[in-house]
């Protein structure tokens, strides 16, 4: 997603712009630019491909000074990845500049509306009408000027807005797509994110829908879009600084896998009370829990994958109905949402528009909504009725995977209190799976430890064309998530299949050493899975299963086996991943991909 960085104060602009741009990057752009006052004018470089062209070009900053300015990085949605539509953009007598993260939708009947009064476009970008609507409305009052934009915008937008006759103060505004301001003894920032400044205060300002935060060097104010001027409260990030650095690993990604067992642990911890599991953040009652008749997870990607998961686990420990959506198909089919239903919503930025608007639409229809959330103080945490937290931590990576085992253990935690309130399950099991529960970090750190076997594994498959993965029930869930990491890092087709499901077509894919990777670790589907790669294997695929200890039939059917370690069937997601991101991590990284920033992603989708 686009990131937008702005600094006013005492110091130099441009390095601190630069500077948390670069922390940025880890939401995926094509594209960067810069604009400071320079005492007399605003100044813009920009250019299309990595930041270091941005870097070189400004020399680092320093062909740009002064003190106060705005920057962005851009993920394009509106003309292609070009210096002309990077921003910030200006208007006609260059006097004001804007950086936008987020979709103007009415962006061609404000164009039309302002070409008809004599306004010219140097770009195919929607932000560039927002520079020129700006020009429109100016008559010397900016905070008067951006909040008459704002009425006439439709869509979502982080905004960065600098006005050259107003050099000592720079404005922000933001709908939908997130934005935070925060101060220190130096000067006020504005971020897309906490880690682009991170390094120069801890105290944010997470801006709201339809705010406007007008910043000067040594304070900020903050407006409605109505002009009223409001109080807000700051946030103190407690994030440890280098959770944010690599740490000696080579990419986020690796790191963020050998965090798996700490993350686990942090999920689980605190909602383990002795021999009981307690989630406060619930605010519900055991009868309350009981009068839940049916649950709807709505999420996206690797979120609703764990979703997938979470269906299985709850049916299974809590024997009440679950129904998972795709958020972006949530939002628009008239969901049918019947009396006792509750939502959750699954989301590891907490930002993601699909999700954020599932979310929204299950409220404006009465219903309570659970938001399971890695980032604090995000959209979805601060919009759904109760927030169930991941305590991940910050996650660089785009491939999430250290959040996705955190939302399964947060699914885990929560069938069996449900489970557990409705006397679903036993005395006896239920302590059994709290066993089983404390047991995975450790086991989890067993298998990042067989990590060489499995890179040797993946070398031989960095040239494949397409790879396969297939499951049943839970397996199917592995399968898809494991289908996802592969692709989305390596670029290699994937396809993941319920393994029942591959002989009514997908199976004529197959050919002489097509890698099949068959996910089984559900004894009761153990025989109706080797059937599965049998089938697959008689069409000359070649099978790599990954299984429990101890199921030595499989080795009859698969060419590779990786074993998991005993567990619960129900939490057998969090131990067969491992293997599966660790595959597609060697492959990426054997292909020379760029692991961390893979091309045409986002680490937070806030577009729809
Ligand atoms: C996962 O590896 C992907 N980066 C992507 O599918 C992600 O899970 C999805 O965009 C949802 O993001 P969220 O959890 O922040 O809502």
């Amino acid at each position: 997603m686009c990131g937008i960085v702005g600094y006013i104060g005492t110091k130099q602009a441009a390095p601190i712009i630069l500077d948390g741009l670069s922390r940025l990057e880890y939401r995926g752009y094509d594209s960067a630019g810069m604009a400071v006052f320079d005492g007399k004018k605003i100044d813009i470089q920009k250019s299309a491909g990595r930041l270091k062209i941005l870097e070189n070009l400004t020399r680092g900053g320093e062909s740009m000074p002064g003190v106060c300015g705005i920057g962005h990085t851009r993920w394009a949605t509106h003309g292609a990845p070009s210096d002309a539509n990077a921003h910030p953009h200006f208007n006609k007598a260059e006097t004001i500049a804007v950086v936008h993260n987020g979709i103007i939708e009415n962006y061609l009947q404000l164009r039309k509306k302002l070409t008809g009064k004599g306004y010219q476009f140097v770009s195919e970008t929607d932000t560039e009408v927002l520079a020129h609507l700006l020009d429109y409305y100016y008559r010397g009052n900016p905070l008067e000027t951006v909040t008459k934009v704002l009425h006439r915008v439709e869509g979502s937008y982080a905004l960065g807005i600098m006005f050259a006759d107003c050099p000592d103060q720079i404005f922000a505004a933001r709908k939908d797509s997130p934005l935070i301001v925060g101060e220190n003894e130096d000067g006020c920032f504005i971020a897309s994110d906490v880690p682009a400044i991170l390094k120069y205060t801890r105290k944010v300002y997470y801006v709201d829908n339809h705010e406007v935060v007008r910043l000067r060097a040594d304070h900020m104010h903050f407006y409605t879009v109505d002009e009223e001027e409001i109080e807000k409260e700051a946030v103190t990030i407690d994030w440890d600084a280098n959770a944010a650095e690599k740490a000696g690993y080579e990419h986020f990604m690796l790191k963020e896998m050998y965090e798996q067992p700490k993350t686990i642990s942090d999920t689980l911890t605190p909602r383990v009370k002795g021999k009981d599991v307690v989630i406060e953040e619930l605010n519900m009652t055991d009868d309350e829990l009981r009068e839940i008749k049916k649950l709807h997870i709505v999420a996206c990607g690797s979120a609703y994958h764990a979703g997938m998961t979470g269906k299985y686990v709850l049916e299974g420990l809590a024997r009440i109905p679950v129904e998972v959506d795709l958020a972006s198909e949530f939002r628009y089919r008239d969901p049918i949402l019947e009396e006792g239903a509750m939502v959750i919503v699954i989301s590891q930025s907490g930002e993601t528009a699909d999700t954020l608007a599932a979310l929204r639409e299950a409220k404006s229809r009465g219903f309570r909504v659970l938001g399971i959330v890695n980032v604090v103080g995000s959209s979805i945490a601060r919009e759904a009725d109760n927030v169930m937290y991941t305590w991940a931590g910050p996650e660089i990576a785009v491939a999430t995977t250290k959040a996705y085992s955190a939302q399964l253990i947060a699914l885990y935690l929560l069938a069996m209190k449900l489970g557990k309130a409705r006397g679903k399950i036993s005395d006896k099991l239920f302590a059994s799976l709290l066993t089983d529960l404390r047991r995975l970090p450790d086991q989890i750190e067993l298998l990042l430890n067989n990590k060489l076997r499995i890179q040797k594994f993946a070398n031989r498959y960095i040239g494949a064309k397409d790879i396969f993965f297939i499951g049943r029930g839970i397996d199917y869930a592995i399968s898809l998530e494991g289908s996802l990491k592969l692709k989305e890092i390596s670029y290699i087709h994937s396809e993941a299949y319920a393994a029942g499901e591959l002989k009514h077509g997908t199976i004529s894919l197959i050919e002489e050493g097509t890698l099949v990777a068959a996910v089984s670790t559900q004894p009761d589907l153990y025989a109706k899975t080797i059937s599965n790669m049998v089938e697959v294997k008689a069409r000359g695929a070649f099978v790599l299963a990954v299984t429990c200890e101890g199921n030595k039939e499989i080795e009859k059917a698969a060419d590779y086996v990786i074993y998991i370690p005993e567990t619960n069937p129900y939490f057998a997601n969090s131990l067969a991943i491992i293997p599966l991101q660790l595959f597609g991590y060697y492959v990426a990284v054997g292909k020379g991909c760029d692991v961390d920033k893979p091309r045409n992603l986002a680490k937070s989708v806030t577009v729809e």
